[in-house]
């Protein structure tokens, strides 16, 4: 039973630097709604640090997930593919556009998408593939960009999880996550690495989308172009919605992206102690993290797949009862409550295995050394008993 006073949740956000400030700056500066100064900042970031040709801040990433369905321009008799092992936001978008959604597997090895298990799914009507990159690390965007090139989907990522992230081709080239497909939606909710309560990204990569992008984003109206002085009085010309986060959120997220150096290189060492702390759990059958070859690591997350579900319940029991408060994360999609009466495809083992065995332990920006140590002891008490 417990002997000391650590209560570890799975997670807490936290302040990297001047939140608070620029937050009392935006209010001060007259203008709190979207597309000030601040949210042009957070983008202005990311343009200039990953070379990206256009970044639009919203509201979450399930927004610009949702911006990226109207940009992909799918509609009834459609074809998405989307691993099962995924968020709902990674599906849902396209469900609302009247596209069907169609599940594929993750790997043995990694909840990623298998590539070699997508080919079979791609059809006459398959309009685009979502690459979801689960655990901050890269899918296989070679594999994926070969068999774009064979058969011409839209590859959208799902980079939620990746923010300053790459994936390393063979020739060596790295390309931040985000920026390979058409398009790449980020997120900044209060469990991700960079936060701002709930926020996100939509990165346009292919710059054919990138004026109706901006429509979209802005409600449908042209209203970025008039701002520009391009138009001359702005109005209704497209579809959309209210995709723009406020000045508040963007002077938040600000303040993180200051200090991403920090946060990222803090989040490493967690990882680092983590992946040392528990290495030997591997004897036992029990999957660790192992991040692809063509992926660097954003220590966005660490977990253990366990040998069964069972297992895996006892497991949250325990370390609850030590007060250390560890999450189980997707449940496959095509078994869900909405979807499983429509599902007509194979079977899915991994992401089911996934679904059933995998548990995340806490990861936060201010875990300390000895939280860190308290958890891993505790994790290891488990299997020993
Ligand atoms: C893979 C994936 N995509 C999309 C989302 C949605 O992100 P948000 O909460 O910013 O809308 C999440 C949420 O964690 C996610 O895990």
């Amino acid at each position: 039973m417990k002997t000391n006073n650590y209560r570890i949740p799975f997670n807490k956000p936290f302040l990297a630097g001047d939140e608070l400030g620029h937050i009392a700056a935006a209010v001060q500066s007259g203008h709190l709604s979207g597309n000030g100064v601040f949210t042009k900042k957070a983008q202005h970031f990311f343009e200039s640090r990953f070379s990206i040709p256009k970044c639009l801040l919203t509201s979450s990433c399930t927004d610009a997930l949702e911006m990226a369905a109207i940009l992909s321009g799918v509609g009834p008799g459609d074809e998405v593919i989307i691993p099962s092992y995924t968020f709902v936001s990674s599906a849902n978008p396209f469900i609302l556009r009247g596209a069907t959604v169609v599940f594929c597997d993750s790997g043995d090895i990694h909840p990623n998408l298998d590539v070699n298990n997508l080919e079979q799914h791609i059809t006459a009507r398959t309009k685009a593939v979502v690459a979801v990159h689960y655990a901050g690390h890269a899918c296989d965007m070679e594999g994926l960009l070969a068999l774009q090139q064979r058969y011409g989907f839209m590859i959208i990522e799902d980079a939620a999880q990746a923010v300053d992230n790459y994936h390393v081709n063979g020739s060596g080239q790295k390309q931040v996550l985000g920026s390979i497909g058409a398009v790449g939606a980020l997120s900044f909710h209060e469990t991700k690495n960079v936060i701002c309560g709930e926020g996100g990204a939509l990165f346009i990569n292919d710059v054919s989308l990138t004026a109706r992008a901006e429509i979209i984003w802005e409600k449908g109206t042209n209203r970025s172009a008039f701002w520009r002085g391009e138009v001359d009085k702005y109005g209704w010309v497209d579809i959309g919605s209210s995709f723009l986060p406020s000045e508040v959120q963007a002077a938040f997220l600000t303040a993180q992206l200051e200090n991403l150096e920090r946060i990222q290189n803090k989040r490493l060492t967690i990882l680092e102690q983590y992946t040392t702390q528990l290495a030997s759990l591997k004897n036992l059958g029990v999957q660790l993290p192992e991040r692809p070859a063509w992926s660097t690591e954003n220590a966005h997350m660490f977990y253990l797949v366990l040998r069964s579900g069972d297992e895996r319940d006892a497991f949250i029991s325990f370390l609850k009862q030590h007060d250390i408060y560890p999450a189980f994360h997707y449940q496959s999609l095509h078994r869900s409550p909405f979807f499983a009466a429509r599902y007509r495809g194979q079977t899915l083992p991994h992401a089911d295995r996934y679904s059933g065995c995998l548990v995340r332990l806490p990861f936060y920006f201010s875990l300390s050394d000895d939280e860190i140590m308290y958890v891993c002891e505790t994790v290891t008490n488990f299997f020993k008993r």
